[in-house]
């Protein structure tokens, strides 16, 4: 994002697609089938574990799924590199198990867990939401987790968390990227408690049907369709309940360029370049970027009354 210019696939690097469709046509008529009685569709993949979980097609979009090869490959993970292509082998390096996540703050429940309790009560879904980087690129990508909602109800927040802060892993022996000052480290966002709360958001473990690869945020990230991808967070240690607004990396490193909503609006360029078309990764034109990303419908209310080009 530090970027000039949106970067975008090289032809070379898509020619795959193939191999990859038909890889997965196999691993589904194999070894998923066999996972996956009870639980709607779960397939192999490419490597990690399968996951169990329920199809959200209310909350899904229909629109064509983005190559595996390309969600997995064309990755935003400045812990691992600043280019697209580092993170899918850099993030190999991360521990992802054990994994504790601390809830911190203004809540009833304070702790630090274990990723196992973390995950217990919840069924998990699939559903598959548009991903739209402040770049101009998008994907979409069918990722499997549950809603922060259910969450944020269990730890039970007191009357004065206005805001929910989320911190990345610092943890430079792995991270390679964290030896570098490229950005602050950790990474940190932040969601107002009515976005947290609302029922697209979601905290995500996997994607493709199969445990989140590392270069995509294992083994807990954020997901929040309708911002730009920088709100969704990877790698979570800790999930804080604040009073004050959050500053995020991205806000901190350049505020005049990143802003604390960053809702995806065709109609508010970034200050070195517009915002008013994307090109879908695997796509060859560009289409027109839609107003909050496509869910205009579910989450326009929250901002009722604001100026969205003050409150970027
Ligand atoms: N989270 C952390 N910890 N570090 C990052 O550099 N990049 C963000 C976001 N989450 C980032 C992060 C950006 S800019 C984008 S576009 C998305 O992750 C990319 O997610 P993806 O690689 O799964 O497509």
């Amino acid at each position: 994002m530090l970027i000039k210019r949106p970067t975008d696939i090289p032809p070379s690097e898509i020619t795959s697609k193939e191999v990859y469709q038909n890889r997965r046509r196999f691993m589904q008529a194999t070894a998923g089938l066999a996972l996956a009685p009870l639980f709607g569709k779960a397939w192999a993949g490419y490597g990690n574990p399968a996951l169990s979980f329920t199809k959200n097609n209310t909350l899904s979009t229909s629109e064509s799924m983005t190559d595996y090869k390309d969600v997995t490959h064309y990755n935003n993970y400045y812990e691992f590199g600043t280019d697209k292509y580092s993170p899918a082998e850099n993030a190999q390096a991360l521990t992802t198990d054990p994994w504790s996540v601390e809830i911190a703050g203004e809540v009833e429940k304070p702790g630090k867990y274990t990723l196992e309790d973390i995950l217990k009560p919840y069924p998990l879904e699939e559903r598959i939401y548009r991903h739209r980087c402040v770049e101009g690129w998008s994907m979409v990508i069918p990722w499997v987790g549950f809603p922060l909602a259910d969450l944020i109800k269990r730890f039970q927040p007191t009357s004065r968390a206005k805001y929910v802060r989320f911190t990345t892993l610092l943890r430079p022996k792995e991270m390679v990227g964290q030896n570098r000052g490229v950005l602050e480290w950790p990474y940190k966002e932040g969601l107002r408690m009515d976005e947290a709360m609302h029922p697209l958001t979601l905290l995500s473990v996997g994607l493709y049907g199969e445990v989140m690869p590392k270069q995509n945020g294992a083994p807990i990230r954020l997901v929040v369709p309708w911002k730009y991808g920088f709100k969704s967070i990877k790698a979570i240690v800790k999930i804080e309940f604040v009073e004050q607004q959050p500053v995020s990396t991205w806000e901190a490193a350049i505020p005049s360029e990143y802003g604390f909503y960053s809702n995806v609006n065709p109609h508010v360029d970034h200050p070195r370049w517009s915002q008013a078309r994307e090109r879908r990764i695997g796509e060859f034109l560009k289409r027109k970027t839609l107003m909050f990303n496509g869910y205009e419908d579910q989450v326009a209310q929250l901002y009722k009354g604001m100026d969205l080009r003050k409150y970027f």
